[in-house]
């Protein structure tokens, strides 16, 4: 019987290789075939680590754990090299576009335009004062790094076939999972090991897109390097404790003090943190822990809080309804409920395999159930040839 070709997504990632197979089916669109391998044996590279031989052989290993058959790859790079931008240009044809862009792109671009691959995608038109503007998304990539990604690929002896960007991948895998509605302005969060995605969404289209270069590793380096332990016991570490979230402070009505906490519940707010081990001194290795893990994502949630501020100020004039967070650093216990706190919008985690059909064969749920939180990326990929 004819069966639809197979769709390979490979997500090379700065600590671990994701490859995922699907394909069309009577079913549905299934999820065939995935593997989430890490780079490094000992979890980093240091000075003497092969980091070009380590991910080869990586993509080899996830390729031959996953069994995947496919050998033409659609894959996707990130990182606060690969420049996104939003601009308005003159209306014209996508033609017209092709032709303009490199000119065009000049002023939008921190680099050589010699030295960048460019790519665009026109998200729509605006009417202003009786003259059409064309909303373009603009993405640049350094020649160097899209070669030095191919490279990884043909090493592993495979075909590269599709370079896309991790964030858009996971819009795509998102998209096709959760069904957002039109009008919900969603922040999509992928906190990964060295990278974390900030993207907004909002009626099916990308509208702000931003790579930080932080991520999990950022904790667990703060973890070694604070308390004198080594990666692996800071990365048990780091699983084990999670994030402390403080019991909300409770809504109490204060007579018109409006934007001021009452003595009641700044008392209680103490109480609270006495209860947390915030403020207490306690030196026991968890509660120091737990002091460097909140502070290392203090950092990162003041980044997310900038780029909400942004699409809201300068962007859209619109409010965003709800995060959702992936990447293998959304598996920190507790870390929901502190975004939820700390940027006061419901945050979930995201299921990416929640929409697919699973084979039933290949596929040990269990398995996937300890990374389902890693394969947004590589499903998004995989999806845009899912025929
Ligand atoms: N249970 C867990 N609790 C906390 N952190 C976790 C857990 N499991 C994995 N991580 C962290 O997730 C990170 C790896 O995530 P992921 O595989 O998404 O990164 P990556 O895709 O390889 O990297 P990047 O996207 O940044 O290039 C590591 O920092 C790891 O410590
Ligand atoms: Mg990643």
């Amino acid at each position: 019987m004819f069966k639809r070709k197979a769709a390979f997504g490979l997500d090379i990632g700065s600590c671990s290789v994701k490859a995922v197979q699907m394909r069309r089916t009577s079913r549905g669109i299934e999820l065939e075939k995935f593997a989430s391998v890490p780079i490094y044996p000992n979890g980093k590279s240091d000075s003497e680590t092969d980091v070009r031989a380590a991910k080869i052989a990586a993509i080899e290993r996830a390729v031959a754990a996953a069994k995947i058959t496919a050998k033409n790859v659609v894959s996707s790079v990130s990182g606060e090299s690969i420049i996104v931008r939003y601009i308005q240009l003159p209306h014209m044809t996508e033609e017209e576009l092709r032709n303009a862009l490199r000119y065009e792109a000049e002023e939008y671009i921190p680099f050589h335009i010699e030295e960048v691959n460019l790519d665009s995608h026109i998200l729509g038109v605006t009417e202003e004062g009786g003259s059409r503007r064309l909303n373009v998304l603009l993405v640049a990539a350094k020649k160097d790094i899209i070669g030095s990604h191919l490279d990884l690929i043909r090493g592993a002896g495979l075909i590269p076939e599709i370079v896309d960007v991790d964030s858009f991948a996971l819009f795509n895998c998102y998209e096709q999972s959760a069904r957002p509605s039109p009008d919900e302005v969603v922040v999509l969060v992928d906190i990964g090991s060295q990278i974390t995605n900030i993207n907004i969404y909002h009626g099916g289209l990308s509208h702000f897109a931003r790579d930080i270069n932080l991520g999990g590793r950022t904790i667990t380096t703060a973890l070694e390097q604070k308390l004198g332990i080594s990666f692996s016991e800071a990365e048990q570490l780091k699983f084990s404790e999670g994030v402390h979230v403080a019991a909300p402070a409770p809504s109490v009505d204060t007579d018109g003090g409006e934007g001021e906490d009452s003595p009641l519940i700044e008392s209680l707010q103490g109480a609270v943190n006495e209860m947390t081990g915030e403020d207490l001194g306690d030196d026991s290795l968890e509660s120091q822990a737990s002091r460097i893990i909140r502070g290392s994502l203090n950092t990162l949630v003041a980044e997310i809080r900038r780029s909400l501020q942004f699409f809201e100020n300068q962007v859209s004039g619109q409010p965003v309804s709800r995060m959702v967070l992936c990447g293998g650093t959304a598996r920190l216990p507790n870390i929901a409920n502190h975004f939820t706190q700390e940027i006061g919008l419901p945050t979930e985690i995201f299921n990416p395999v929640a929409s697919l059909s699973l084979n039933s064969k290949n596929i040990d749920e269990n398995t996937l159930a300890n990374c389902r939180e890693v394969l947004g990326v590589g499903i998004g990929l995989a999806l845009r040839k899912v025929a």
